[in-house]
């Protein structure tokens, strides 16, 4: 099996850098998610690795073999890359069946007629798609078709597979039973996988690692949970889910340790870690991930209490959006127990539910230092 190595990855388009100084390795055997919002550099990216795209510099090396390397002039042509792709659209032909379709790969490596029945058979059992093998392709669904461009991609055996948001056009039912599949797939052939999204749940699913891109540069790789537990700025911080904010300034206790206090609550404050030079009545921004925070009826005073300002039945769940202070937070209970529009109600949440920035003015000084 390969690993896949992006050294310093660059593409310009005009003067704009789509791709900039982009590094990363993927393990072999594992599947790494480029994550980020739209026109990030993520088809970019993948399509250099693919060598559909010639870089402006950099490198990509799949195992020991150089396949791309701009200070070399080097460029191994797509088809010697031996990498399985799969696009967004449906990329499969409608004038073949499912059995030709994915023989496709095959036929222009002159391999016995025997030998290609049998490995496109198995393919197809793999993808829970035999029995199909003479039904036209457009008379199948988003779904099936989707498999049948990831059986095509995976026939020839692979040393890599690319796959550029190939689920975005199915319906939510269908994209939650392909990312399973592709998961279980994936795991049986062994193929390292790149992966393209900008749903961040999708990638929590799929990947081993994940590589959070914004404008063109990567701000955070690591694994699902550490993205998700420990995002190294706001920005991936929001992109991973539902977030608040609430204002609060640097508040110095009699022992010297610094506290964020919420600006128009008294009684709310929230350690300080050593993260950053706090300094006494700095403003900092907390941000709370909604998922994590749970309402229930208040009881004493203190913590982090306000008055319900509305409420949604989720049916398995209800939403509330609670006012602490000027802030408006996002949180949930359960369908029984309501608290009505007004009532006063307590947050709980664990201590990783939140986050502590420095505000905006800050952030830019923080940055130049
Ligand atoms: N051929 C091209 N010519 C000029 N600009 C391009 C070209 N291809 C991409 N771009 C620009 O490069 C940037 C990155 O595009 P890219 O397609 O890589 O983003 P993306 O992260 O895949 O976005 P999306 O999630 O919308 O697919 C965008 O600003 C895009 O407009
Ligand atoms: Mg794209």
């Amino acid at each position: 099996m390969t690993a896949i190595r992006v050294t310093g990855l660059r593409k310009l388009f005009g003067a704009v850098p789509a791709v900039d100084d982009v590094s990363f390795e993927v393990e072999s055997g594992s599947i790494l998610t480029l994550l980020g919002p739209s026109g990030c550099g993520k088809t970019t990216t993948l399509r250099m690795i693919a060598g559909l795209e010639r870089p402006d510099a950099g490198e990509v090396r799949v195992g020991d073999r150089v396949v791309t390397s701009a200070k070399e002039g080097l460029h191994v042509p797509p088809d010697k890359r031996r990498m399985g792709m799969v696009f967004q659209s449906y990329a499969i032909w409608p004038h073949m069946n499912v059995f030709e379709n994915i023989a496709f790969p095959l036929r222009g490596k002159r391999l016995p007629a025997a030998e290609i029945r049998e490995k496109v058979m198995t393919m197809l059992q793999s993808l829970g798609l035999e029995g199909l093998h003479d039904r036209p392709a457009p008379l199948l669904s988003g779904g099936q078709q989707q498999r049948v461009a990831l059986g095509r991609a995976l026939v020839g055996e692979p040393d890599v597979l690319l796959l550029d948001e190939p689920f975005s056009n199915l319906d939510a039912r269908r994209r939650d039973e392909m990312r399973f599949e592709l998961r279980e797939v994936q795991a049986r052939v062994g193929v390292t996988t790149i992966f393209i999204t900008h749903d961040q749940s999708e990638a929590m699913i799929l990947s081993d690692r994940v590589v959070v891109m914004n404008a063109g540069r990567i701000v955070q790789e690591g694994t699902p949970e550490a993205i998700y537990q420990r995002p190294s700025t706001q920005f991936v911080m929001e992109f991973l889910g539902q977030v608040d904010q609430v204002s609060a300034r640097v508040a110095t206790a009699p022992d010297g340790s610094s506290r964020a206090r919420v600006v128009g609550v008294d009684d709310i404050e929230v350690p300080l870690d050593g993260s950053h030079s706090w300094r006494h009545d700095d403003e900092v921004v907390l941000m709370l991930r909604s998922a994590a925070v749970q309402v229930r009826a208040a009881n004493g005073a203190g913590g982090w209490r306000g008055r319900v300002l509305s409420r949604i039945y989720l049916g398995e769940r209800t939403e509330y959006v609670v006012g602490v202070g000027t802030a408006r937070i996002r949180a949930f209970g359960p369908t029984t127990d309501l608290h009505d529009e007004g009532a006063l109600v307590q947050l709980d949440f664990p201590p990783d539910a939140i986050r502590i920035w420095p505000a905006a003015r800050l952030a830019e000084k923080t940055r130049e230092e």
